[in-house]
């Protein structure tokens, strides 16, 4: 089968995208550029096609490389394009297709863009990966506004309007799988990141409030991912306003292997994958013993969270994309020092000892 959807991108050029009267034409009966026959959702990674945003790094480009090993079609959304392409091509080699759509995802008329093209150019939307994001480390009061603002715009928002950008043509096809990649501080905060820890939040109510209104499309599948911490550029790209440079809190995670759990949640939709069991125990010990929680997340996130090396205050990649950092995997293998760390298993422990004995008494 020839590749393509490298080659696509030429042919698109100047091209009026085809509107949603031709889904129907090409939905169930294959890929208008390849004839790859349609498949029943969740089947086989091959027939399918994927949009992931935040494709050029980390967990993002994992997710798409291991889609690509399994045969599928993947559509690639960042800010690098040079990345992509080169992403594209790696992916192809791979066994997979692959096209690079350049996009901000603060912009909800580029990612209704990149879901038209998806369609104009293999008929359907399978998945669609909402994955992008920034981060922001710095004390709340602290924190330049407007950097405050540019994280909520672009996890949040960017989220929302990947949601609306794919939700028409899901309704349109009757199915389609939505994944959305928040964090495990999306159930457990933590301070000196309440922009990202925000924004994680909101992104468990998104995909709840989808789930709910979606009930009348029951082919219409919304997944909410919850990784700990992993090995990605994340944190040398993200904005810095700590004085210190951060790393990854807690046992850190390749990207290999949250892309697998994203390739399971499109094979077989959940509706939350929480990823190891460290973000278990927290969440675990934040649902019963919030206060106890409080009184050391702050010495334990800074600890853990940043080392012992300044840096100058910077926005890092939030208004500009970094190519130095357009990788697959951060600096961290290993965490260097977590002291904090087994004061977590300690208290996930002494909280569900706590929660058990409250529940007996109330019985
Ligand atoms: N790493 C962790 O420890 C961890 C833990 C839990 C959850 N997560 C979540 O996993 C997801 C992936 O993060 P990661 O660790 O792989 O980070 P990463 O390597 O920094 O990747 C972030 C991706 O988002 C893209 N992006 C940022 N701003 C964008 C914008 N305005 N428009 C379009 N794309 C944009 C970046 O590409 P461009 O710069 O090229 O645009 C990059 O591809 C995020 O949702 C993150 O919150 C990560």
């Amino acid at each position: 089968m020839e590749g393509y959807c490298i080659r696509l991108k030429e042919d698109l050029q100047g091209q009026v995208p085809r509107g949603r009267e031709n889904l129907g034409r090409t939905f169930g009966s294959g890929c208008v550029r390849c004839g790859k026959r349609e498949k029943a959702m969740g089947q086989r990674i091959e027939d399918t096609v994927t949009v992931i945003t935040g494709a050029s790094s980390g967990i993002g480009r994992a997710t798409a490389l291991i889609f690509a090993k399994h045969g599928g079609t993947v559509l690639l959304v960042a800010r690098r394009e040079a990345a992509l392409e080169a992403l594209a091509l790696e992916c192809e080699a791979a066994g997979g297709h692959a096209l690079a759509l350049p996009a901000d995802v603060t912009d909800p008329g580029a990612l209704e863009r990149v879901a038209r093209q998806a369609v104009e150019s293999c008929g359907r939307i399978d998945v669609w990966v909402n994955n992008a994001a920034v981060t922001l480390f710095g004390r709340f009061e602290e924190t330049p506004l407007r950097d405050f603002r540019r994280v909520l715009e672009t996890n949040l928002l960017g989220y929302v309007h990947g949601a609306r950008a794919v939700l028409p043509w899901f309704r349109e096809q009757g199915r389609g799988i939505l994944i959305n990649i928040a964090s495990g501080v999306a159930k457990m905060p933590q301070p000196f990141t309440s922009a990202y820890v925000i924004s994680k939040y909101g992104i468990v109510a998104l995909s709840d409030c989808l789930r709910q209104e979606l009930v009348d499309v029951p082919g219409i599948r919304v997944v909410t991912v919850l990784p700990g911490a992993t090995n990605t550029p994340l944190f040398q790209q993200g904005a810095n306003y700590m004085g210190w440079a951060a790393r990854p809190l807690g046992p850190v995670a390749d990207p290999e292997r949250v892309a697998r759990a994203i390739l399971s949640a499109a094979l077989a939709p959940e509706r939350e994958v929480v990823i190891g069991a460290g973000v278990r125990a927290g969440i675990a010990l934040e649902r019963l013993a919030p206060a106890l929680r409080d009184r050391w997340a702050a010495r334990w996130v800074e600890q853990g969270h940043f080392e012992e090396r300044p840096v100058a205050p910077s926005s890092g990649n939030l208004f500009q994309p970094m190519p130095e950092y357009a990788r697959l995997r951060g600096d961290w293998a290993q965490p260097a020092r977590q002291p904090g760390w087994p004061w977590m298993i300690l208290g996930g422990v002494l909280g569900l000892c706590m929660g058990v004995a409250l529940a007996g008494r109330g019985r």
